[in-house]
């Protein structure tokens, strides 16, 4: 028991120490001009110690003591580089976004949702900062603009009209299978390449139903999900999805489709994406794939 005890009384003032080193003693502006007190730094390092240090790491670099063996690693906050803002992929992130991403979680991943309170999500926020000095202090330093979500132009009343609409952007506009997979038969493709470009499809991607890793910015490669099995991480809804593909993924090879797209195209292809996202866990699923495997057969 006295071993224990003076065990934990030596971590303590290791920890004292350790500490009291990199206190913070002034206080700092960030991009978007967000101004913030040496003490709200140093609250936000308090939160982040207790619950946030054992993915992310003592330095913020990802390599906590829990974070070995994630699948999906934690974030490497000294990169200044983050997945899922509501601004277009490489830009800055809007702390708003951040506290949506603390608050919900990320799907699937051992980012889960955290129940903080709004000063606690402000400190532990703008403390994550302070590992990319880099990309956020100064008051020069700009954010992201906002991806505005307008008024979807399909609705639940034309949910069929954006499905096909959105299939066809999929899988001929904007080829998302390359990355993803394509879940249309053959000869359908060819049918839609008919219909879009004008001319049929009549060699086909041995690899067309297969998700494909890809190189990312991190130090990892990333999967791009297959929506009938995986999570998709950071959306739930339509207009999450529609949030998503105009932001794309940062530092992923998920790119944004703003002005790549055309906006109903970009709605249209939402409302594709969570069709597919809604047959997870469900009978309809294994015939749907199989469908497409029997019309290949033929
Ligand atoms: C159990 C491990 C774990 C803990 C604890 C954890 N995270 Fe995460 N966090 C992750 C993982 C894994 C990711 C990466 C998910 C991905 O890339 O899809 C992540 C990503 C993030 C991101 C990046 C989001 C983006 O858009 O790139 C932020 C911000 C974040 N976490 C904040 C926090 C905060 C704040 C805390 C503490 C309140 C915390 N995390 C605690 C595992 C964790
Ligand atoms: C160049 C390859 C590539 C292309 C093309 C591509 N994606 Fe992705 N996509 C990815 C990767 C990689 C990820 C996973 C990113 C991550 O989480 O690290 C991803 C993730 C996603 C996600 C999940 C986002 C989340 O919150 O988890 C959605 C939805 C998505 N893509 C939709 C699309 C759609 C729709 C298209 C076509 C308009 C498309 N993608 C085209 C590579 C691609």
């Amino acid at each position: 028991m006295k071993g224990l005890n003076l065990t934990l009384t030596v971590l303590a003032l290791m920890a004292l120490v350790s500490c009291s080193d990199t206190y913070f003693k002034e206080d700092k502006i960030f991009a978007g001009g967000v101004y913030v007190t040496a003490k709200q730094l140093n609250d936000g390092k308090s939160v982040y110690t207790e619950y946030c240090m054992p993915c992310h790491g003592v330095k913020g670099d990802g390599m906590g003591t829990s974070a070995k063996g994630l699948q999906v690693p934690p974030r490497n906050f000294t990169l200044g580089q983050y997945k899922f803002g509501k601004v277009v992929s490489g830009e800055l992130p809007h702390d708003e976004d951040f506290y949506a991403i603390i608050k919900k979680g990320l799907n699937g991943t051992a980012m889960l949702p955290w129940d903080l309170q709004p000063q606690q999500l402000f400190n532990v926020v703008q403390y994550i900062k302070t590992f990319a000095p880099q990309k956020w202090e100064g008051a020069d330093k700009k954010l992201g603009d906002v991806i505005v979500v307008g008024k979807d132009p399909y609705g639940t009343a034309h949910e069929d009209s954006a499905i096909q609409r959105g299939k066809e952007v999929f899988h001929v506009v904007a080829q998302c299978w390359t990355c993803h997979r394509a879940y249309v038969s053959h000869e359908e493709l060819s049918q839609l390449s008919q219909k879009i470009n004008g001319k049929p499809v009549t060699e086909f991607d041995p690899d067309m139903y297969h998700v494909k890793l890809q190189p990312s910015d991190y130090d990892y490669s990333s999967m791009p999900p297959e929506y009938t099995y995986d999570q998709v991480r950071s959306a739930n809804t339509v207009e999450e999805l529609y949030v998503r593909l105009n932001a794309g993924v940062g530092g992923a090879a998920m790119a944004s489709w703003k002005g790549v797209l055309q906006d109903d195209e970009i709605w249209a292809v939402a409302h594709y994406v969570k069709y597919l996202m809604d047959m997870k866990r469900t009978p309809g699923r294994a015939k749907f794939l199989n469908d497409i495997e029997l019309a290949n057969k033929k």
